[in-house]
Protein backbone atom coordinates (compact mmCIF):
# COMPACT_ATOMS: atom_id res chain seq x y z
CA UNK A 1 0.00 0.00 0.00
CA UNK A 2 1.34 3.24 -0.80
CA UNK A 3 1.85 5.62 2.30
CA UNK A 4 -0.31 8.68 1.52
CA UNK A 5 0.93 12.31 1.81
CA UNK A 6 1.20 13.81 4.76
CA UNK A 7 3.24 15.15 7.49
CA UNK A 8 6.66 16.68 6.79
CA UNK A 9 8.22 15.20 9.94
CA UNK A 10 7.55 13.28 13.94
CA UNK A 11 7.54 17.00 15.20
CA UNK A 12 5.15 18.49 12.97
CA UNK A 13 2.57 15.07 13.14
CA UNK A 14 3.16 16.12 17.53
CA UNK A 15 2.35 19.61 16.64
CA UNK A 16 -0.70 19.25 14.85
CA UNK A 17 -1.97 16.40 16.90
CA UNK A 18 -1.71 18.60 20.12
CA UNK A 19 -3.00 21.27 18.37
CA UNK A 20 -5.70 18.95 18.19
CA UNK A 21 -5.64 17.97 21.97
CA UNK A 22 -4.93 21.66 23.38
CA UNK A 23 -7.98 23.21 22.99
CA UNK A 24 -10.96 25.08 24.53
CA UNK A 25 -10.80 21.78 26.60
CA UNK A 26 -7.80 22.46 28.52
CA UNK A 27 -8.26 26.45 29.17
CA UNK A 28 -12.04 26.65 29.17
CA UNK A 29 -14.06 23.38 29.58
CA UNK A 30 -10.98 21.69 32.30
CA UNK A 31 -11.31 24.43 34.87
CA UNK A 32 -15.19 24.82 35.14
CA UNK A 33 -15.66 20.74 35.28
CA UNK A 34 -12.89 21.24 38.16
CA UNK A 35 -15.30 23.58 39.65
CA UNK A 36 -18.61 22.05 39.25
CA UNK A 37 -17.10 18.86 40.09
CA UNK A 38 -15.61 18.90 43.64
CA UNK A 39 -12.29 20.74 42.71
CA UNK A 40 -9.33 17.69 43.27
CA UNK A 41 -11.03 15.35 43.47
CA UNK A 42 -11.56 15.84 40.06
CA UNK A 43 -8.59 16.43 38.91
CA UNK A 44 -7.23 13.57 40.43
CA UNK A 45 -9.88 11.01 38.51
CA UNK A 46 -8.67 13.06 35.69
CA UNK A 47 -5.27 12.73 35.66
CA UNK A 48 -5.78 9.01 36.52
CA UNK A 49 -7.83 8.15 33.44
CA UNK A 50 -5.53 10.03 31.01
CA UNK A 51 -2.65 8.14 31.77
CA UNK A 52 -3.99 4.77 32.90
CA UNK A 53 -6.83 4.70 29.80
CA UNK A 54 -6.36 7.71 27.45
CA UNK A 55 -2.61 7.26 26.88
CA UNK A 56 -2.60 3.43 25.61
CA UNK A 57 -6.20 4.37 23.42
CA UNK A 58 -3.90 7.44 21.82
CA UNK A 59 -1.63 4.55 20.96
CA UNK A 60 -4.01 2.55 19.35
CA UNK A 61 -5.40 4.96 17.40
CA UNK A 62 -2.65 6.27 15.89
CA UNK A 63 -1.04 2.93 15.15
CA UNK A 64 -4.66 2.18 13.18
CA UNK A 65 -4.08 4.75 11.37
CA UNK A 66 -0.96 4.34 10.04
CA UNK A 67 -1.28 0.58 9.54
CA UNK A 68 -5.03 1.43 7.49
CA UNK A 69 -3.48 4.72 6.10
CA UNK A 70 -7.80 6.10 5.55
CA UNK A 71 -10.06 7.88 7.72
CA UNK A 72 -11.54 6.24 10.62
CA UNK A 73 -14.50 4.42 8.98
CA UNK A 74 -12.04 3.14 5.58
CA UNK A 75 -8.97 2.13 8.10
CA UNK A 76 -10.81 -0.92 10.04
CA UNK A 77 -11.72 -2.00 6.14
CA UNK A 78 -8.06 -1.77 5.16
CA UNK A 79 -7.09 -3.55 8.39
CA UNK A 80 -9.46 -6.64 6.93
CA UNK A 81 -12.20 -6.07 9.55
CA UNK A 82 -14.92 -3.58 7.69
CA UNK A 83 -17.55 -4.74 9.78
CA UNK A 84 -15.66 -2.67 12.53
CA UNK A 85 -15.75 0.25 10.45
CA UNK A 86 -19.25 1.22 12.31
CA UNK A 87 -16.74 2.70 15.09
CA UNK A 88 -15.60 5.51 12.43
CA UNK A 89 -19.32 6.19 11.80
CA UNK A 90 -19.98 6.49 15.70
CA UNK A 91 -16.54 8.95 15.69
CA UNK A 92 -17.77 11.06 12.47
CA UNK A 93 -21.26 11.53 14.90
CA UNK A 94 -19.44 12.41 17.62
CA UNK A 95 -17.43 15.08 15.58
CA UNK A 96 -20.16 16.24 13.78
CA UNK A 97 -22.07 17.34 17.37
CA UNK A 98 -18.81 18.24 19.13
CA UNK A 99 -18.39 20.30 17.06
CA UNK A 100 -21.24 22.04 16.39
CA UNK A 101 -21.32 23.80 20.11
CA UNK A 102 -17.32 23.86 20.31
CA UNK A 103 -17.53 26.21 16.95
CA UNK A 104 -20.02 28.16 19.20
CA UNK A 105 -17.60 28.43 22.37
CA UNK A 106 -14.64 29.51 19.92
CA UNK A 107 -16.89 32.11 18.74
CA UNK A 108 -16.85 33.45 22.36
CA UNK A 109 -13.82 33.56 22.82
CA UNK A 110 -12.63 35.50 19.15
CA UNK A 111 -15.62 37.37 20.02
CA UNK A 112 -13.92 38.64 24.06
CA UNK A 113 -10.24 39.01 21.67
CA UNK A 114 -12.33 41.96 20.02
CA UNK A 115 -13.57 43.66 23.35
CA UNK A 116 -10.36 43.28 24.69
CA UNK A 117 -8.66 44.83 22.18
CA UNK A 118 -10.91 47.89 22.16
CA UNK A 119 -10.41 48.14 25.98
CA UNK A 120 -13.90 46.97 27.26
CA UNK A 121 -12.59 45.23 30.52
CA UNK A 122 -16.07 44.62 31.66
CA UNK A 123 -16.81 42.18 29.17
CA UNK A 124 -16.43 39.28 32.03
CA UNK A 125 -19.67 41.34 33.64
CA UNK A 126 -21.60 41.67 30.49
CA UNK A 127 -21.24 37.87 30.16
CA UNK A 128 -24.52 37.22 30.03
CA UNK A 129 -25.71 39.35 27.75
CA UNK A 130 -22.82 38.65 25.51
CA UNK A 131 -23.79 35.23 24.44
CA UNK A 132 -27.56 36.25 24.25
CA UNK A 133 -26.27 38.89 21.71
CA UNK A 134 -26.85 36.36 19.11
CA UNK A 135 -26.48 38.34 15.93
CA UNK A 136 -23.14 39.18 16.86
CA UNK A 137 -21.93 35.97 18.75
CA UNK A 138 -23.31 33.83 15.85
CA UNK A 139 -21.16 36.43 13.39
CA UNK A 140 -18.13 35.62 15.20
CA UNK A 141 -18.96 31.70 15.19
CA UNK A 142 -19.65 31.88 11.38
CA UNK A 143 -16.00 33.70 10.54
CA UNK A 144 -14.61 31.10 13.48
CA UNK A 145 -15.84 28.44 10.95
CA UNK A 146 -14.99 29.74 7.97
CA UNK A 147 -11.51 30.13 9.21
CA UNK A 148 -11.82 26.54 9.92
CA UNK A 149 -13.17 25.21 6.61
CA UNK A 150 -10.77 27.50 4.73
CA UNK A 151 -7.54 25.93 6.66
CA UNK A 152 -8.90 22.12 5.61
CA UNK A 153 -9.46 22.93 2.31
CA UNK A 154 -5.85 22.92 1.73
CA UNK A 155 -5.47 19.54 3.02
CA UNK A 156 -3.00 18.23 5.96
CA UNK A 157 -0.12 19.11 5.57
CA UNK A 158 0.37 23.02 4.50
CA UNK A 159 -2.65 23.71 6.83
CA UNK A 160 -2.27 22.17 9.93
CA UNK A 161 1.10 21.44 11.02
CA UNK A 162 2.93 25.02 10.93
CA UNK A 163 0.93 27.24 13.30
CA UNK A 164 1.04 24.86 16.88
CA UNK A 165 4.62 24.78 15.96
CA UNK A 166 4.65 28.26 17.17
CA UNK A 167 1.73 29.31 18.38
CA UNK A 168 1.84 26.57 21.80
CA UNK A 169 4.99 27.07 23.08
CA UNK A 170 3.78 30.90 23.04
CA UNK A 171 0.73 30.02 24.35
CA UNK A 172 2.16 27.86 27.09
CA UNK A 173 4.84 30.76 28.19
CA UNK A 174 1.75 33.09 28.49
CA UNK A 175 -0.19 30.70 30.65
CA UNK A 176 2.90 30.30 32.90
CA UNK A 177 3.30 34.10 33.56
CA UNK A 178 -0.50 34.56 34.13
CA UNK A 179 -0.14 31.30 36.66
CA UNK A 180 2.72 32.86 38.75
CA UNK A 181 1.09 36.24 38.45
CA UNK A 182 -2.34 34.67 39.83
CA UNK A 183 -0.49 32.46 42.48
CA UNK A 184 0.71 36.43 43.96
CA UNK A 185 -3.14 37.45 44.07
CA UNK A 186 -4.96 37.54 47.56
CA UNK A 187 -7.14 34.32 48.21
CA UNK A 188 -4.52 32.27 45.70
CA UNK A 189 -3.58 29.74 49.00
CA UNK A 190 -7.63 28.72 49.50
CA UNK A 191 -7.59 28.55 45.41
CA UNK A 192 -4.94 25.89 45.64
CA UNK A 193 -6.27 24.06 48.11
CA UNK A 194 -9.18 23.86 46.51
CA UNK A 195 -7.46 22.78 42.93
CA UNK A 196 -4.64 20.20 44.30
CA UNK A 197 -5.97 18.74 47.80
CA UNK A 198 -8.55 16.26 47.20
CA UNK A 199 -11.45 15.53 49.66
CA UNK A 200 -11.85 12.22 48.49
CA UNK A 201 -15.19 11.90 49.51
CA UNK A 202 -16.00 14.30 47.15
CA UNK A 203 -15.60 11.34 44.20
CA UNK A 204 -19.50 10.36 43.00
CA UNK A 205 -20.62 8.46 40.47
CA UNK A 206 -21.34 11.99 38.71
CA UNK A 207 -17.71 13.30 39.37
CA UNK A 208 -16.22 9.99 37.88
CA UNK A 209 -18.57 10.22 34.52
CA UNK A 210 -17.34 13.80 34.43
CA UNK A 211 -13.36 12.97 34.65
CA UNK A 212 -13.84 10.33 32.15
CA UNK A 213 -15.95 12.06 29.30
CA UNK A 214 -13.66 15.22 29.80
CA UNK A 215 -10.22 13.26 29.54
CA UNK A 216 -11.26 11.73 26.10
CA UNK A 217 -12.19 15.39 24.89
CA UNK A 218 -9.13 16.99 26.01
CA UNK A 219 -6.87 14.12 24.31
CA UNK A 220 -8.89 13.81 21.35
CA UNK A 221 -10.04 10.43 21.66
CA UNK A 222 -12.65 7.72 20.89
CA UNK A 223 -13.83 9.79 17.81
CA UNK A 224 -11.34 8.80 15.06
CA UNK A 225 -9.03 11.96 15.57
CA UNK A 226 -5.60 10.15 16.58
CA UNK A 227 -6.44 7.75 13.31
CA UNK A 228 -7.30 10.44 10.87
CA UNK A 229 -3.85 12.05 11.91
CA UNK A 230 -1.92 8.44 12.14
CA UNK A 231 -2.98 8.13 9.03
CA UNK A 232 -0.79 10.87 7.59
CA UNK A 233 2.04 9.62 10.09
CA UNK A 234 5.63 8.86 8.37
CA UNK A 235 6.30 4.84 9.18
CA UNK A 236 9.42 5.56 10.67
CA UNK A 237 8.24 7.69 13.13
CA UNK A 238 8.25 6.71 16.96
CA UNK A 239 4.35 5.96 18.14
CA UNK A 240 4.67 6.02 21.83
CA UNK A 241 6.95 8.93 21.89
CA UNK A 242 4.48 11.08 20.23
CA UNK A 243 1.86 9.96 21.78
CA UNK A 244 4.07 10.57 25.23
CA UNK A 245 4.22 14.10 24.39
CA UNK A 246 0.65 14.64 22.86
CA UNK A 247 -0.32 13.31 26.57
CA UNK A 248 2.09 15.32 28.71
CA UNK A 249 1.80 18.62 26.35
CA UNK A 250 -1.85 18.63 27.12
CA UNK A 251 -2.40 17.17 30.41
CA UNK A 252 0.44 20.01 31.02
CA UNK A 253 -1.20 22.73 29.35
CA UNK A 254 -4.65 21.77 31.49
CA UNK A 255 -3.09 22.05 35.21
CA UNK A 256 -1.34 25.50 34.39
CA UNK A 257 -5.00 26.86 33.30
CA UNK A 258 -6.44 25.68 36.42
CA UNK A 259 -3.37 27.10 38.80
CA UNK A 260 -3.92 30.41 36.40
CA UNK A 261 -7.72 30.17 36.73
CA UNK A 262 -9.06 29.51 40.45
CA UNK A 263 -7.11 32.45 42.21
CA UNK A 264 -8.54 34.52 39.61
CA UNK A 265 -12.10 33.54 40.12
CA UNK A 266 -11.74 33.80 43.89
CA UNK A 267 -9.79 37.07 43.62
CA UNK A 268 -12.67 38.32 41.77
CA UNK A 269 -14.78 37.38 44.17
CA UNK A 270 -16.79 34.50 42.27
CA UNK A 271 -17.98 31.35 42.73
CA UNK A 272 -15.70 28.25 41.66
CA UNK A 273 -19.35 26.96 40.24
CA UNK A 274 -19.15 29.34 37.98
CA UNK A 275 -20.26 26.92 34.76
CA UNK A 276 -19.39 27.44 31.24
CA UNK A 277 -19.16 31.54 32.06
CA UNK A 278 -16.12 30.81 34.19
CA UNK A 279 -13.22 31.87 32.24
CA UNK A 280 -14.66 34.49 30.67
CA UNK A 281 -16.34 36.16 33.38
CA UNK A 282 -12.90 35.55 35.55
CA UNK A 283 -10.35 36.54 33.37
CA UNK A 284 -11.09 40.02 32.19
CA UNK A 285 -11.66 41.57 35.70
CA UNK A 286 -7.51 40.60 36.27
CA UNK A 287 -6.79 41.99 33.03
CA UNK A 288 -8.74 44.85 33.50
CA UNK A 289 -6.77 45.16 36.78
CA UNK A 290 -3.42 45.48 35.37
CA UNK A 291 -2.48 48.53 34.17
CA UNK A 292 -4.84 49.33 30.93
CA UNK A 293 -1.92 48.92 28.63
CA UNK A 294 -0.60 45.98 29.65
CA UNK A 295 -3.55 44.92 30.15
CA UNK A 296 -4.96 45.11 26.76
CA UNK A 297 -1.96 43.51 25.45
CA UNK A 298 -2.02 40.26 27.98
CA UNK A 299 -5.23 40.06 27.70
CA UNK A 300 -6.03 40.44 24.00
CA UNK A 301 -3.01 38.11 23.12
CA UNK A 302 -4.60 35.31 25.86
CA UNK A 303 -7.46 35.52 23.52
CA UNK A 304 -5.76 35.45 20.45
CA UNK A 305 -3.91 32.48 21.38
CA UNK A 306 -6.67 31.07 22.76
CA UNK A 307 -8.55 31.66 19.86
CA UNK A 308 -5.51 29.51 17.68
CA UNK A 309 -5.34 26.73 20.09
CA UNK A 310 -8.95 26.59 19.67
CA UNK A 311 -8.93 26.65 15.82
CA UNK A 312 -5.89 24.02 15.48
CA UNK A 313 -8.67 21.86 17.15
CA UNK A 314 -11.71 22.61 15.27
CA UNK A 315 -10.03 21.69 12.61
CA UNK A 316 -9.08 18.07 13.32
CA UNK A 317 -12.45 17.70 13.89
CA UNK A 318 -13.62 19.00 10.80
CA UNK A 319 -11.27 16.70 9.29
CA UNK A 320 -12.96 13.58 10.62
CA UNK A 321 -15.59 13.70 8.52
CA UNK A 322 -14.09 15.39 5.52
CA UNK A 323 -11.35 12.85 4.63
CA UNK A 324 -13.96 10.24 5.11
CA UNK A 325 -16.20 11.89 2.23
CA UNK A 326 -13.00 12.29 -0.28
CA UNK A 327 -11.78 8.66 0.67
CA UNK A 328 -15.20 6.69 0.77
CA UNK A 329 -17.60 8.87 -1.24
CA UNK A 330 -14.97 10.19 -3.42
CA UNK A 331 -16.09 13.59 -3.09
CA UNK A 332 -14.28 16.60 -4.03
CA UNK A 333 -11.69 17.97 -1.44
CA UNK A 334 -13.63 21.61 -1.37
CA UNK A 335 -16.77 20.61 -1.51
CA UNK A 336 -16.70 18.02 1.07
CA UNK A 337 -15.12 20.93 3.13
CA UNK A 338 -17.54 23.19 2.69
CA UNK A 339 -21.00 21.64 2.87
CA UNK A 340 -20.07 19.89 5.95
CA UNK A 341 -19.17 23.07 7.59
CA UNK A 342 -22.25 24.91 6.48
CA UNK A 343 -24.28 21.58 7.81
CA UNK A 344 -22.15 21.57 11.66
CA UNK A 345 -22.81 25.46 11.61
CA UNK A 346 -26.38 25.25 11.39
CA UNK A 347 -26.30 22.49 14.03
CA UNK A 348 -24.87 24.33 16.18
CA UNK A 349 -27.47 27.00 16.08
CA UNK A 350 -29.46 25.35 19.17
CA UNK A 351 -26.25 25.60 20.99
CA UNK A 352 -25.97 29.67 20.06
CA UNK A 353 -29.42 30.02 21.75
CA UNK A 354 -29.18 27.92 24.84
CA UNK A 355 -27.17 30.67 26.49
CA UNK A 356 -30.17 32.22 27.63
CA UNK A 357 -31.46 33.92 24.45
CA UNK A 358 -34.02 30.76 23.70
CA UNK A 359 -36.06 29.58 27.30
CA UNK A 360 -36.67 26.39 24.95
CA UNK A 361 -32.79 25.85 24.79
CA UNK A 362 -31.28 27.05 27.64
CA UNK A 363 -33.75 24.62 29.75
CA UNK A 364 -34.01 21.71 27.74
CA UNK A 365 -35.64 19.11 29.03
CA UNK A 366 -34.87 15.73 27.11
CA UNK A 367 -33.70 13.05 29.51
CA UNK A 368 -36.19 10.58 29.39
CA UNK A 369 -38.01 11.14 32.88
CA UNK A 370 -34.35 11.92 34.14
CA UNK A 371 -32.51 14.57 35.77
CA UNK A 372 -33.41 18.33 35.22
CA UNK A 373 -33.22 20.18 32.34
CA UNK A 374 -30.27 21.60 30.95
CA UNK A 375 -29.48 24.01 28.19
CA UNK A 376 -28.65 22.12 24.93
CA UNK A 377 -25.26 22.83 25.06
CA UNK A 378 -24.61 21.27 27.89
CA UNK A 379 -26.90 18.19 26.72
CA UNK A 380 -25.06 17.29 23.08
CA UNK A 381 -21.65 18.10 25.31
CA UNK A 382 -23.31 15.07 27.53
CA UNK A 383 -24.34 13.00 24.80
CA UNK A 384 -21.02 13.12 22.48
CA UNK A 385 -17.88 13.79 25.46
CA UNK A 386 -19.57 12.14 28.09
CA UNK A 387 -21.04 8.95 26.31
CA UNK A 388 -19.96 8.45 23.15
CA UNK A 389 -15.96 9.27 23.16
CA UNK A 390 -16.11 6.91 26.18
CA UNK A 391 -17.74 4.37 24.17
CA UNK A 392 -15.83 4.66 21.00
CA UNK A 393 -12.99 3.93 23.41
CA UNK A 394 -14.46 1.24 24.63
CA UNK A 395 -15.42 -0.01 21.04
CA UNK A 396 -11.67 0.60 19.74
CA UNK A 397 -10.15 -1.60 22.51
CA UNK A 398 -12.19 -4.14 21.69
CA UNK A 399 -11.38 -4.29 18.44
CA UNK A 400 -7.68 -3.84 19.70
CA UNK A 401 -7.34 -6.61 21.81
CA UNK A 402 -9.57 -9.13 20.45
CA UNK A 403 -10.19 -8.58 16.85
CA UNK A 404 -7.04 -7.60 15.12
CA UNK A 405 -4.71 -8.32 18.24
CA UNK A 406 -1.72 -7.07 20.20
CA UNK A 407 0.76 -8.90 18.03
CA UNK A 408 -0.89 -6.86 15.46
CA UNK A 409 -0.81 -4.09 17.36
CA UNK A 410 2.44 -3.90 18.45
CA UNK A 411 3.89 -4.40 15.37
CA UNK A 412 2.41 -1.19 13.86
CA UNK A 413 4.13 0.59 16.94
CA UNK A 414 6.89 -0.55 16.82
CA UNK A 415 7.88 -1.31 12.65
CA UNK A 416 8.39 -5.07 13.85
CA UNK A 417 11.02 -4.58 16.39
CA UNK A 418 10.33 -7.96 18.24
CA UNK A 419 12.31 -6.41 21.41
CA UNK A 420 9.19 -4.64 22.17
CA UNK A 421 7.24 -7.34 23.61
CA UNK A 422 8.86 -7.48 26.45
CA UNK A 423 9.36 -4.34 27.80
CA UNK A 424 7.47 -2.72 30.69
CA UNK A 425 5.33 -0.28 28.14
CA UNK A 426 4.88 -2.89 26.27
CA UNK A 427 3.08 -4.64 28.92
CA UNK A 428 1.38 -1.72 30.29
CA UNK A 429 -0.13 -1.27 26.74
CA UNK A 430 -0.97 -4.92 26.39
CA UNK A 431 -2.91 -4.33 29.64
CA UNK A 432 -4.79 -1.65 29.61
CA UNK A 433 -5.74 -2.25 26.04
CA UNK A 434 -7.38 -5.88 26.83
CA UNK A 435 -8.29 -5.40 30.18
CA UNK A 436 -8.67 -1.92 31.49
CA UNK A 437 -10.11 -0.41 28.83
CA UNK A 438 -12.69 -2.58 28.26
CA UNK A 439 -13.58 -3.12 31.47
CA UNK A 440 -13.84 0.29 32.85
CA UNK A 441 -15.11 1.93 30.10
CA UNK A 442 -17.97 -0.52 29.57
CA UNK A 443 -19.10 0.39 32.98
CA UNK A 444 -18.76 3.68 33.12
CA UNK A 445 -20.23 4.13 30.04
CA UNK A 446 -23.37 1.78 30.92
CA UNK A 447 -23.79 3.36 34.77
CA UNK A 448 -23.64 7.01 32.94
CA UNK A 449 -26.15 6.60 30.26
CA UNK A 450 -28.41 4.74 33.15
CA UNK A 451 -27.74 7.65 35.13
CA UNK A 452 -27.84 10.55 33.05
CA UNK A 453 -30.48 9.62 30.46
CA UNK A 454 -32.89 7.16 32.55
CA UNK A 455 -32.25 8.31 36.01
CA UNK A 456 -31.45 5.14 37.35
CA UNK A 457 -28.27 6.08 39.83
CA UNK A 458 -26.54 2.83 40.86
CA UNK A 459 -23.51 4.43 42.37
CA UNK A 460 -23.86 7.79 44.34
N1 LIG B 1 -9.27 18.20 22.48
C1 LIG B 1 -9.87 19.42 22.05
C2 LIG B 1 -9.80 20.41 23.18
O1 LIG B 1 -9.44 20.05 24.26
C3 LIG B 1 -11.27 19.22 21.55
C4 LIG B 1 -11.42 18.10 20.59
C5 LIG B 1 -12.25 17.04 20.90
C6 LIG B 1 -10.69 18.08 19.41
C7 LIG B 1 -12.36 15.97 20.05
C8 LIG B 1 -10.80 16.99 18.54
C9 LIG B 1 -11.63 15.96 18.87
O2 LIG B 1 -10.12 21.55 23.03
Amino acid sequence: MTERSGFSSKVGFIAAAAGSAVGLGNIWKFPFEVGESGGAAFVMVYLAFCFILCFPLMVTEIAIGRKGQRNPVGAFVALGHSKWSFIGKLGILSCVLILSFYNVVAGWCFGYFVEILSGNFSIGEQFPDFVKDIIKVGGYSFVFMVMTAFIVSKGISKGIEKAPKILMPVLLIIIVVLASYALTLPGASKAVEFYLFPDFSKITGEVVYNALGHAFFSLSLGLGAMITYGSYLGKKENIISSAVAITFLDVGIAFLAGLMLFPMVISQGLDTHGGAGLVFMSLPGVFGDMNPFMGMVIGGLFFLLLSFAALTSTVSVLEIPVSYLVDEKKMKRSNAVWLTALGIFLLGIPSLLSNGYSSFFSGFVTYFGASDPTDFMTFISDVASNSFLPLGGFLIALFAAFVWKKENLFEEVTNGNKNFTNTWVAKFLGFSIKYLCPWILGAVFILNVLDKFFGITLYY
